[in-house]
């Protein structure tokens, strides 16, 4: 592992509220706020922070495999992935749920355990959810965008997918039938990096704490 210490970002949606959080313990890469910018890779000299920007799934990836020291990535990833590195601290934004939805009509489906299709873009949560804590036998079917067209189509009784404010739902007729878990954004460390940057991890997660109570104050 290098000198510096390695934050891998997800790219989209929480990247820029991650980068403010940054900012706000220090941490400052004004070449990544360039919305055009092309660039994968950013480095702080002075602080001696590395900076990159990777697909939300990959986060995890980055970070079990010591190529990130440090990743901020939403708890769906997390789950989904399963890899192994410590989650150390939930940043409170990106707030949303992972849901069952579908249509009304799918409630008894749910309540009577029926072989249903579930499509998803979180295979692993979904097959968590239905086979260990509901003990419901479904056919998965993986899905990469715009779940919500899987019960409009026919192609799945219900779907596995992330509400936020729940507008793309009433827009399609559909609706939040069970309700999975709590997603938010949260710090995940390389285990090795926890030894090795002990000092420099621990001096940063205090740091975000802080602001996060500040915050939340
Ligand atoms: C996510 C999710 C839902 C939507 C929920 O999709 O999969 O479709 O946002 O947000 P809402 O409750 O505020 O409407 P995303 O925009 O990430 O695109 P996707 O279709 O590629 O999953």
């Amino acid at each position: 592992m290098s000198e510096f210490l390695t934050i891998a970002l997800t790219k989209g949606r929480l990247a820029y509220r991650t980068l403010e959080l940054l900012e706000k313990v220090g941490i400052t890469c004004q070449e990544m706020k360039d919305k055009q910018s092309r660039k994968l890779i950013f480095v702080n000299e002075e602080l001696g922070v590395r900076f990159f920007l990777a697909k939300a799934n990959d986060v995890p990836t980055y970070v079990e495999y010591g190529a990130a020291d440090m990743g901020i990535c939403g708890k769906d990833t997390i789950l989904e992935e399963g890899r192994k590195l410590y989650e150390v601290l939930d940043l409170g934004f990106g707030r949303c749920r992972m849901c069952v939805c579908g249509p009304e009509s799918a409630r008894e489906l749910l309540r009577h355990h029926e072989l249903i299709r579930v499509a998803t873009k979180y295979p692993a949560i979904a097959k968590d959810y239905f086979y260990n804590k509901k003990h419901q036998t479904v056919e998965i079917i993986k899905l990469n965008g715009s779940i919500e067209l899987a019960p409009l189509v026919g192609l799945a009784e219900v779907i596995v997918d992330i509400v936020e404010t729940g507008s793309t739902l009433r827009e399609n007729g559909l609706e939040v039938l069970e309700e999975i878990c709590p997603l938010s954004a949260r710090v995940i460390i390389n285990q090795v990096s926890m030894k090795r940057e002990n000092q420099r991890i621990t001096k940063l997660i205090r740091d975000l704490k802080e602001i996060y109570k500040e915050d939340m104050a």
